[in-house]
């Protein structure tokens, strides 16, 4: 996820595009850059670091012109760096291209544009855009840029802005977002409405396939086919903080909605749809290398340790190698066994956890070949890792963690199959079967965000209690963790979670009249013995909260109330069943009238011990 801005018309270009992208730094943070045309011709200011990093660069230096572009980048290929920043030209500096978005075949374009002579100086997919834009450049730069993206696949939002055609900015939508402000003699581009809000109230805002050619005076809105669209302008009522947050009442609400979004760019590129196989292009790790591992170790803290106790299940079923997970903090300290050919995989969303870090440089110590999954390129945890699989959620501003969450289930998803592809642990009709079930789970989400109205009610009945239970087996308790996690850091309800079969050694004895459990039936093969363990804590007095797959609706004879999740293959389901959870956790707290987005005594990156 990355922020984008454009800006044509009679004033100071500079000033707008630092302000625009400023409303944008949610959506990345890790460097920033402007392109104008100015009376010499193109430039560029760009700089790895904050918006504040630009404003001061451009205070130095600044550049006077009334049509421009600008950019604020998350990493997604290519480390945070001044070269890899946006926006990128080609050879002549005659092209400038921002982009948000993953091309998925920038390697092969990369090559092709190669053999033409054009040379690359940075370490991004987008670069591959200026060039080839440049390339099929003949007079026409809506067209050009029509052409060029013709070759692309994978998700972009793009502007332009060529010395060709300077009073001309080009916007094309494609999987990412983009909207388009109209203004008096002056028009705008945004990846997000914040970006343009101060200026104008009216956009349109693109669908995917569509592309609008922006001048002074007025703008054009076109198919890739180039036929050109009529659309109806939209007018924003919102307020400013309202538009940062998409409409939604906090960070945390928004970032549970952009979930289907965050699988699909987590899985972008890595299914091979032909051959049905995924492919890790961070990970090196041969097939022979893959035969070798004997163990995996697998470290993590707070809700980053719960995703990888469902990635453990994920891995050993997949490839049947054995999985330890470990919290980072006892790790590091427990003077870990670590055998030749251990493999150890620390999961980070922030990639910059202090704990976390330490336990990678322990295992490395000790010889093991470390692999990560975060959420951060150009992370301490990305850049100390052999390998790296990136979960591809966008920034993350709300302390409690949910789209970070189920795209690291993505990510061991993805990495269980690769490896079991590789090992034929994993035979082909079932790999085919996940794959399309995998590729199915967006959807999913989206269907159940949008029906959400039983779980107000059930938040209403549990923002009185002082103590709740959540119960599960197997894949089931590994997300009751995160479950209960979730719901005591926003809500500050003292919440645990048990494994269902644990009950009678001990923890029975908490159940009294009313006590709320909430309790995981999700896997079908352990159904009736969780439903056995719902009728000891309902024979206490618990008053249970069921989450059922989808037509189970025998458990509405025991639970009070029962929760409803699609189905899906069984090792997915996580993937699905947090959803509510969350929205659980988040409703409850919200009730209370906590803050949810920065929950008491809590940061978002832990850097210290
Ligand atoms: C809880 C939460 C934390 C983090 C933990 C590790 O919602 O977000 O428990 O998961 O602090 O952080 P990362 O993943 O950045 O290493």
């Amino acid at each position: 996820m990355c922020g984008i801005v454009g800006y044509i018309g009679n004033r100071d270009s500079q000033n707008i595009l630092l302000e625009g992208l400023k409303k944008l730094e949610y959506r990345g943070y890790d460097s920033a850059g402007v392109a104008i045309h100015t009376n010499t011709g193109l430039a560029l200011r760009k700089t790895k670091g904050r918006i504040s990093e630009l404003e001061n660069r451009l205070q130095d230096q600044p550049l006077e012109g009334f049509a421009g572009i600008g950019h604020t980048r998350w990493a997604t290929h290519g480390r945070p760096s001044d070269a890899n920043s946006h926006p990128h030209t080609d050879n002549d500096m005659k092209i400038s291209v921002v982009h948000n978005g993953i091309i998925e075949n920038h390697l092969q374009l990369k090559e092709e544009l190669e053999a033409h002579g054009y040379r690359f100086i940075s370490e991004t997919d987008t670069e591959v855009l200026s060039h080839l834009i440049a390339h099929h450049y003949d007079g026409d730069l809506a067209q050009a840029v029509r052409k060029a993206v013709s070759h692309v696949r994978g998700a972009y939002a793009i502007a332009v802005l060529s010395e060709h055609e300077p009073d001309k900015l080009v916007a094309v939508r494609w999987a990412s977002p983009l909207i388009i402000g109209v203004g008096q003699g002056e028009n705008f581009i945004g990846s997000d409405i914040p970006a343009i809000l101060e200026y104008t109230r009216d956009v349109y805002i693109l669908n995917d396939g569509e592309m609008a050619v922006l001048t002074r005076e007025g703008v054009e809105l076109m198919t890739l086919e180039g036929n050109f669209i009529a659309k109806q302008l939209f007018h924003i009522d919102w307020d400013l903080v309202m538009a940062e947050k998409n409409g939604f009442d906090t960070f945390m609400l928004k970032e549970i909605h952009e979930q289907p979004r965050a699988y699909e760019d987590t899985m972008r590129g890595r299914i091979d749809e032909e051959k049905q196989q995924i492919v890790l292009p961070g990970v090196s790790l041969t097939p022979e290398q893959i035969r070798e591992i004997k163990q995996i170790q697998m470290v993590a803290c707070g809700t980053a340790y719960h995703a990888a106790l469902v990635g453990k299940t994920v891995v050993e079923r997949l490839t049947r190698i054995p999985v330890e997970v470990d919290l980072a903090s006892e790790y590091r300290y427990r003077m870990p066994i670590i055998r030749e050919n251990t493999l150890v995989i620390a999961v980070s969303q922030s990639g910059e956890t202090a704990d976390t870090l330490a336990a990678i440089r322990e295992a490395k110590q000790w010889g093991a070949r470390v692999m990560a999954i975060t959420n951060v390129v150009g992370s301490s945890v990305a850049r100390e890792a052999e390998d790296v699989l990136f979960t591809l959620a966008g920034p993350e501003i709300a302390v409690a963690s949910t789209k970070a969450y189920s795209s690291q289930l993505i990510a061991f998803y993805l990495l269980g199959m690769f490896m079991g592809q590789s090992l034929g642990t994993l035979d082909p009709v079932t790999s085919v079967e996940m794959i399309a079930m995998l590729e199915r789970l967006p959807f999913q989400v989206e269907e159940m965000l949008r029906h959400q109205d039983p779980i107000h009610g059930i938040a209403e009945h549990i923002t009185q209690q002082e103590h709740l239970f959540f119960i599960g087996r197997g894949l089931d308790y590994s997300l009751a963790m995160e479950a209960s996690l979730k719901l005591k850091e926003i809500s500050y309800i003292h919440s645990e979670a048990y494994a269902a079969g644990e009950l009678k050694h001990g923890s029975l004895a908490l159940i009294e009249d009313g006590t709320p459990v909430i309790a995981l039936a999700t896997q079908e093969l352990l159904l009736e013995k969780t439903v056995s363990n719902i009728k000891e804590v309902k024979a206490r007095g618990a008053y249970v909260i069921a989450l059922a797959l989808e037509g189970n609706t025998e458990l509405e004879k025991t639970a009070d109330q029962v929760i409803y999740v699609p189905r899906t293959y069984s090792l997915l389901t996580p993937a699905l069943a947090v959803v509510p959870l969350q929205l659980l956790a988040y409703y409850t707290a919200a009730l209370r009238g906590n803050d949810v987005d920065k929950p008491r005594n809590l940061a978002k990156s832990v850097t210290v011990e």
